[in-house]
């Protein structure tokens, strides 16, 4: 296999959401994963052949929302290990030739912080508070938040302190937006970066890259109301005009002066460090503008993941990610699932449809110039579980009563007739999440018995990738014929029955399908690789 890119360029990407991957310690476990537990899994993952890690955060944190909130960024929370567990994890995985990726939070820190907890102590005005964007309410007596901004999570993205200030914080009420117009946090976050990278770390994930920056002003934002709601509906469908919304907390141009500092930081250090952007900008346009080539080497495409089961929706999507990143020396990024939203095969119908759309969805995936990042228990086949209102945990159910994302981080099953599923943990017990009763024929153990499980198919669908497309660099073409999505790269067409009915195959070696054929028909909610 001859490598003229960067390895990130065209790597699969596998992502470890770690309180839910494996649990090693303390020995048998504690039913929350840790970096023993990827240790010991590493070869699982060499196996399956994907080229990379990216794991979510497991540095010092009162874990409000799970590692998001990060309360010292060069440490390791005591639930997941400690720093020797950490290069023990690192060193373990580049002899396996597979490349770790870890999260970086730059956003907000935990309230937990020293920081913000010294912000806390000092008075309005003070040094220690202009690390955090701490302002005045508004009202006769300031009795209301500053702005009309929401926090994602739900509920009003300002919390009042006792001396009658208020704070920003985009998310939770735990993790403070900080005030990237300070130079103290720039200067903070260069030394963060530079400690992971001389441990020797290949990247890192970004999270909320566009949200850094909030407009100077902190004005208003102004909603949209139905009117523009019903016209950005229509806008979708016409896919020529957009009515993107008004973002002062979002997506603002300072931010790119931080990653263009940031690109220097991972230059100097050797062997293709790089970072990869979670920046849910409006367009694929705007996404593009992280990645110009002297700021971050990706963004996730949320595009991809957004797009409904509909084969022009599909080729609309893949030429214009494509086109996107056209102008800088980026690839385009493939995403189905992540730890944030609901997974794939539950999103496109669930049951055995949504597992098949999930499938296919996936072929076409693998066989898209770039790289593709996965999401654990994806090559299982796993839905979103309904978790129980008492065992939820996402700090976004606790501020909106909405089920939240608790259903797509449950514990992985290993192995095993029961829970924990060799996810670790005493016998009989039930991991942070409880798993469902009815996953046995998912866990690692069974799939891997089984030709025809969704397991062994990712492992052959990631295997032909290596064969197929590495190196690639011919033009990639999308079109969509009725319900058939085609794509034709390097000698390959690929092809996927978005309709109802069954479809003629075009001619050719059929290299892999999402399902089984039926003579000489793509079955509908299918995928293949024709030569
Ligand atoms: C994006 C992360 O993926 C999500 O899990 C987290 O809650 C927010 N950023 C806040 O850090």
């Amino acid at each position: 296999m001859t490598h003229t890119h960067p390895w990130w360029y065209d790597a699969v990407v596998y992502q470890v959401y770690i309180r839910s991957f494996a649990d090693a310690m303390p020995s048998p476990g504690d039913g929350i994963g840790d970096l023993p537990g990827i240790t010991a899994r590493l070869p699982y993952l060499r196996a399956l052949g994907v080229d990379a890690l990216w794991i979510t955060p497991f540095y010092t944190s009162p874990q409000k929302d799970h590692g998001y909130d990060v309360a010292d960024y060069t440490d390791v929370d005591p639930l997941f290990g400690d720093l020797a567990d950490f290069d023990r994890m690192l060193a373990a995985a580049h002899d396996l030739g597979l490349r770790v990726i870890v999260d970086l939070v730059p956003n907000h820190t935990s309230s937990a912080h020293p920081w913000f907890q010294a912000a806390l102590a000092a008075a309005p005005g003070s040094p220690e508070r202009a690390r955090y964007l701490f302002r005045p309410g508004r009202g006769k007596h300031g009795e209301l938040p500053p702005n009309n901004w929401d926090s994602v999570f739900g509920g009003p993205a300002w919390t009042q302190v006792t001396d009658g200030s208020w704070y920003l914080h985009l998310f939770d009420t735990s993790q403070p937006d900080l005030d990237w117009r300070n130079p103290e946090v720039g200067d903070m976050f260069e030394d963060v970066l530079r400690f992971w990278l001389d441990r020797g770390v290949d990247g890192f994930r970004v999270d909320v890259a566009h949200g850094l920056y909030k407009e100077a002003s902190l004005r208003d934002q102004r909603k949209p109301d139905p009117t523009t709601l019903k016209k950005k509906a229509k806008a979708k469908e016409s896919m020529v005009e957009r009515v993107l919304n008004d973002e002062p907390m979002w997506d603002q141009p300072e931010v790119h002066e931080v990653y263009r500092r940031w690109r220097k930081v991972l230059e100097s250090y050797p062997g293709e460090r790089m970072a990869v952007a979670e920046a849910w900008t409006q367009t694929p346009e705007s996404m593009a503008l992280f990645i110009r080539p002297d700021e971050l080497h990706q963004a996730f495409n949320f595009s991809w993941l957004g797009t409904p089961w509909s084969a022009a929706e599909f080729a609309d999507v893949i030429t214009r990610s494509i086109a996107a990143v056209a102008s800088s020396s980026s690839a385009p990024t493939w995403v189905l699932s992540n730890h944030d939203v609901e997974r794939h095969p539950t999103r496109y119908g669930g049951g055995p449809v949504g597992l098949a759309r999930g499938r296919a969805a996936t072929l076409a995936m693998l066989a898209l110039p770039g790289s593709a990042y996965l999401y654990q228990g994806e090559e299982l086949g796993l839905e979103q579980v309904d978790v129980p209102p008492e065992a939820r945990q996402d700090p976004s159910w606790f501020r909106t009563g909405k089920p939240g994302r608790d259903g797509c981080r449950v514990p992985l099953p290993w192995a095993g007739d029961a829970p924990p599923y060799g996810f670790g943990g005493p016998a009989g017990t039930q991991p942070w999440i409880p798993q469902p009763a009815d996953w046995a024929p998912l866990t690692v153990e069974a799939e891997s018995a089984d030709p025809d499980s969704t397991l062994a198919f990712y492992r052959r669908a990631l295997a032909l990738r290596r064969e197929v497309f590495a190196g690639a660099d011919e033009e990639t073409v999308a079109s969509a014929q009725g319900d058939l999505l085609v794509v034709r790269r390097a000698g390959v067409r690929v092809v996927l029955n978005a309709g109802k009915k069954p479809v003629e195959l075009p001619a050719g070696e059929v290299l892999i399908s999402s399902s089984p054929l039926e003579s000489g028909l793509l079955p509908p909610d299918t995928a293949a690789w024709i030569r």
